[in-house]
């Protein structure tokens, strides 16, 4: 364990009420620096609440938050400074150049115009940006103005960078070469902090929390997370026949099965004891193909996620 010196972000306690409604409910975590930490969670989780607050954006009801050393303290301002904030939809002005809307972060953040230039050409270098500064916002692809975003969220040279669905609605491509981007980010020291609704990149995270109802319900490497939630792999099932009603009941109330879920046009059996799969295989195999795959994070997100509320 490294001390709390090395932490970039600590959060002590987290407590966030919309009136009686709890938002964020007790969470408690840390962020090592040069850490990409991803947050992860069903619409309504709280990871955004979450983040405002870890900003300085917005006020906790109780519990402790601190980056870089420093304490959320009066309305926050103390953590803006040391925060780079994307926040969950585009924040880039459509009628405004490239140019404009940097300038215009760069007057928020009050930067000298020597250092905001010198930080603009080395983070489009960054994105190997290759339009025109006055290419207006509107014309760019969704992908590249999620990097022109990241650009903007960077200027101030930030500890910690808070990164809300950055990917939301761009094309694989893009995605791609956004998370080279993260990693690169990560790579020159950089803290990294990530929500997503796909599995498939929070892969790339060094560590995941797991929100559901304001509270963190797991958190771990994305292969620890798969090997506490399944420690007796996965069996990927296809029907051989396509009436499967009576043993997929069978198989949802067997002692032996920790989970059975549609998967596409599969299923995903997860045994619940190291013996379990000799016993049960010869109820299934006449009625399935079977192949032990490994757990993705999909699975682990569908048990304990959104199995629990079916
Ligand atoms: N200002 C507010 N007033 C009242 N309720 C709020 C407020 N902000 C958020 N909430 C509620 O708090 C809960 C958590 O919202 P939050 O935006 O943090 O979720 P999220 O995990 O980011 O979800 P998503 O994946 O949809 O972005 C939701 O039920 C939301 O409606
Ligand atoms: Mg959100």
């Amino acid at each position: 364990m490294s001390s709390d010196a090395n932490k970039a972000v600590l959060v002590s306690h987290l407590l966030v009420q919309f009136g009686e409604f709890k938002a964020v409910n007790d969470i408690s975590f840390s962020v090592d620096k040069g850490e990409i930490f991803g947050f992860l969670g069903a619409n309504g989780a709280g990871k955004t609440t979450s983040i405002r607050v870890i900003c300085g954006l917005l006020k906790p009801t109780a519990g402790e938050v601190s980056v870089g050393g420093e304490v959320f303290k009066g309305n926050g301002d103390n953590l803006k400074k040391k925060v780079g904030y994307m926040s969950q939809k585009f924040t880039l002005y459509d009628d405004l150049t490239v140019a404009e809307n940097l300038e215009f972060t760069a007057s928020l953040r009050k930067l000298d115009q020597d250092y905001f230039e010198e930080r603009k050409k080395y983070l489009l270098d960054f994105i190997q940006f290759e339009y025109s500064e006055k290419s207006f916002v509107r014309d760019l692809s969704g992908g590249i103005k999620q990097q022109v975003a990241l650009v903007a969220s960077l200027l101030h040279d930030p500890e910690v960078i808070f990164l809300d669905e950055p990917t939301a609605g761009v094309t694989p491509v893009s995605r791609a070469l956004f998370w080279s981007l993260i990693q690169k980010l990560a790579d020159h020291g950089k803290t990294v902090f990530v929500t997503s609704h796909y599995m498939d990149e929070v892969e790339h995270c060094h560590r995941i929390a797991l929100m559901r109802g304001g509270e963190i319900i797991a958190l771990d490497t994305p292969k620890g997370l798969k090997s506490s939630q399944f420690p007796y792999g996965i069996y990927q099932l296809t029907a051989k026949a396509e009436d499967i009603t009576d043993i997929e009941k069978a198989l949802q109330r067997s002692s032996e099965v920790e989970s059975f879920q549609p998967h596409g046009i599969h299923y995903h059996l997860a045994p619940k004891k190291d013996n379990s799969w000799e016993k049960i295989s010869p109820l299934i195999l006449p009625r399935f193909t079977a192949k032990k795959i490994r757990p993705s994070l999909e699975d682990v997100f569908i048990k304990l996620v959104e199995g629990k509320n079916r």
